[in-house]
């Protein structure tokens, strides 16, 4: 699996080793290493790691094609997620949804969406540092299932669980980070989330920006938006 793009994109490849997910993912879920799919899902249903698994309606553990090249990765589940147990159905995930249709991806068939938390927090606030080492493992098993060619990072709770930084999306984006996540070596590209761009429309074009950069990163793998 390529680590980084040719041409211009190598030039702006950085290296971001021993990002933190790993770190966590033995203590909760030990037996996590070997699970598939529909265990996995099962599991984020029936967590009760921290106090979401109680207050939310349904887990939302993500949604997709399973052996997609483009992983997504969000924030947390809103309010109609919570409903529906299914990631990116409210206005951020229509607006998103036009974002991938305009760089030629399908949501079923070219991408797996899922968040850096597969629980609501009570009246969207933000993810709390130990609500997101709760839910690292599943994220970690998502990304060693799906063996992505490219991750998009949406949104800083995503760039920071994953980059293992506290660094502005602003100084992020715009480049193409290389991660290695207990031996799998990975590319991810940060962006917007879009829910922020719903309140800040004029970030949009940079937002969009990212997800040209993403695709020529995929083009440069020999993987077009077609997969
Ligand atoms: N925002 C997110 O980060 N994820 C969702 O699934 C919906 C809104």
């Amino acid at each position: 699996m390529p680590a980084a793009s040719s041409g211009a994109d190598r030039d702006a490849v950085s290296r971001v080793e021993a990002a933190p997910i790993m770190s966590v993912r033995g203590s909760v879920y030990p037996s996590l290493a070997a699970t598939d799919w529909p265990a996995l899902y099962a599991d984020i249903d029936s967590c009760r790691a921290c106090a979401l698994g109680a207050s939310r309606h349904c887990a939302v553990p993500g949604t997709g094609a399973q052996g997609a090249r483009w992983l997504l990765v969000g924030e947390a589940p809103g309010a109609e997620e919570d409903r529906q147990g299914l990631p990116f159905v409210g206005n951020a995930g229509a607006l998103l949804d036009s974002m991938l249709h305009a760089v030629g991806l399908n949501r079923e068939r070219d991408v797996y969406i899922t968040n850096v938390l597969k629980c609501r927090p009570p009246g969207n606030r933000n993810p709390e540092p130990e609500e997101v080492a709760c839910c690292q493992p599943f994220l970690a098993r998502q990304i060693a299932l799906v063996r992505p060619s490219l991750i998009v990072l949406m949104g800083r709770f995503a760039a920071q669980a994953l980059l293992g930084t506290e660094a502005s999306i602003g100084s992020l984006r715009g480049r193409v980070h290389s991660l290695d996540l207990a031996g799998l070596k990975l590319s991810a590209v940060v962006t917007y989330h879009p829910a922020y761009l719903l309140r800040n429309l004029p970030d949009k074009a940079k937002a969009w920006q990212d997800w040209l950069l993403a695709r020529r990163t995929m083009q440069a793998f020999g993987e077009g938006s077609e997969n």
